[in-house]
């Protein structure tokens, strides 16, 4: 049995843990007071060392990412955190930022200081004004204790943070669509490369890294590079924040090592809902092919979940029992990528909305059964031809969906829906045409 491993979450139990001093009564801002002593070649060494992967979904190694920066030439160098979270499911990095945000800014004083930049943003998604007020009052307190601003703690190492809300656009969470709305413009991702490590924020040399990762730094150089290794599976170092949602007793946020697996945390999360059975899962938010039973003891690393078929994403586990209809699902998720599509390219704008229309007919049993062949063409032509990720992401769902639950597809074709979606209260939202069609 894999015990949890708080450490992100370690004080978010206690009494007012957002403000600077409880923070510092748990031994914050020790971790920065300790890089400050180091090289800063040495810190990027340490998180190289550690194996820490980029916590934002794709898994790229951190230390890595930082050592792509080319020699300093004098000019700016800028981090920015990219705390967009707004993919369906993923639902981590807005309770951590409520609950502990000076961990964050005590990740993004050293990674700056590791890269050698002297102002840092953090790229707040827009809705969540709440977090947006906690955060800047954080910063605040940073810098009246010293932790931000010029020359800190007798360092000679400057630098400001800057608090910005998007304005609610998924796409705005892809690293370079985030770097253009933060300079002002529509936020649509940009050809690559260069990449922002040469040519991102203002065109000059930019690490764009995820909360989580820029926030496990501090335990990291604080506790040592042995101690994060010892957590984990080969290749999936240390710890990382499991979002469970859904049909399931206790919901929430369980941290816990890279390589648990899905049944370990339902046990402690109190089993599924009601005693129903599991039917499938997101093991990595809604772009990330869904599971289902049959992966309950998948551990939840990057190379295992990729093995059987998926992604490990932002471990953010969409719980699904067994009255959910995997079509309705599936249509919802679909609409949000349709939504959110930024248009910049053919496959993706035109493709969600054609893979909407036909869900939709086929969730409302008005579909024929050549749709779903259509609906497998279409994700063909969007898979790997679409300009950023978005495009591939609308995809995953519904070809895992046919590949896991055809028979299902194919009762919506011949009987229409044959689930009742009273049963099931995770879906409240209900276009009219299809409450019609059900009446
Ligand atoms: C449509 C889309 C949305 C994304 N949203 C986020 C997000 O909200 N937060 C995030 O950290 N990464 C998001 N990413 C991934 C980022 O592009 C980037 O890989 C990440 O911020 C890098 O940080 P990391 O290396 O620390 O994981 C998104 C990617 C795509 C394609
Ligand atoms: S894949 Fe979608 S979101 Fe990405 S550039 Fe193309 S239209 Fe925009």
């Amino acid at each position: 049995m894999t015990d949890l491993t708080p450490v992100l979450s370690a004080t978010w139990d206690a009494k007012e843990s957002w403000t600077l001093d409880t923070y510092t009564d748990h031994g914050g801002y020790g971790a920065l007071k300790k890089a400050l002593g180091m090289a800063p070649g040495d810190l990027i060494q340490a998180v190289k060392d550690s194996g820490l992967r980029g916590r934002g979904g794709a898994g790229f190694p951190t230390g890595m990412k930082w050592g792509f920066l080319p020699p300093d030439d004098g000019g700016p160098r800028y981090l920015v955190v990219n705390a967009d979270e707004s993919e369906p499911g993923t639902c981590k990095d807005i309770p951590f930022m409520l609950s502990a945000p000076h961990n964050l800014i005590e990740g993004v004083a050293i990674t700056s200081f590791a890269i050698g930049c002297n102002h840092a943003f953090i790229y707040l998604r827009g809705e969540v004004t709440h977090v947006y007020r906690r955060l800047l009052q954080a910063v605040r307190e940073a810098y009246e204790a010293g932790h931000l601003g010029k020359d800190i703690h007798g360092s000679g190492f400057d630098l400001d943070v800057t608090v910005h809300a998007g304005a609610g656009a998924y796409i705005c969470g892809e690293e370079t669509a985030l770097l253009d709305s933060l300079e002002g413009r529509r936020g649509q991702p940009r050809l690559k490369p260069p990449f922002p490590a040469v040519a991102g924020l203002y065109a000059r040399p930019t690490v764009v890294n995820n909360v989580e990762s820029v926030s496990s730094v501090p335990a990291i150089i604080e506790r040592g590079v042995e101690w994060f290794t010892a957590m984990g599976t080969e290749r999936s170092k240390g710890m990382g924040l499991f979002s469970l949602s859904g049909h399931v007793e206790r919901p929430g946020q369980y941290e816990a090592p890279l390589g648990i697996t899905l049944r370990e945390l339902l046990d402690m999360a109190g089993g599924m809902r009601g005693g129903k059975k599991l039917k499938f899962w997101t093991p990595g938010g809604s772009s990330t092919p869904i599971f289902t039973d049959e992966h309950l003891d998948t551990p939840l690393d990057y190379e295992s979940v990729g093995a059987a078929g998926s992604m490990l994403g932002t471990r953010a586990l969409q719980i699904f029992d067994e009255t959910t209809c995997v079509v309705r699902a599936v249509t919802r998720w679909t609409e949000f990528y349709k939504h959110e599509s930024c248009g910049k390219c053919t496959p993706c704008r035109e493709g969600t909305y054609w893979l909407t229309q036909i869900l939709k007919r086929l969730e409302a049993g008005r579909g024929t059964g050549a749709d779903i062949q259509q609906l497998l063409d279409t994700c063909d032509s969007i898979l790997g031809r679409s300009f950023c990720a978005l495009g591939d992401g609308a995809t995953s769902s519904i070809s895992s969906a046919i590949k896991y639950f055809r028979e299902e597809f194919d009762a919506h074709v011949e009987g229409g829906c044959p689930f009742d979606h009273a049963a099931s209260a995770l879906f409240a939202y209900e276009p009219k045409a299809i409450e019609e069609a059900h009446a």
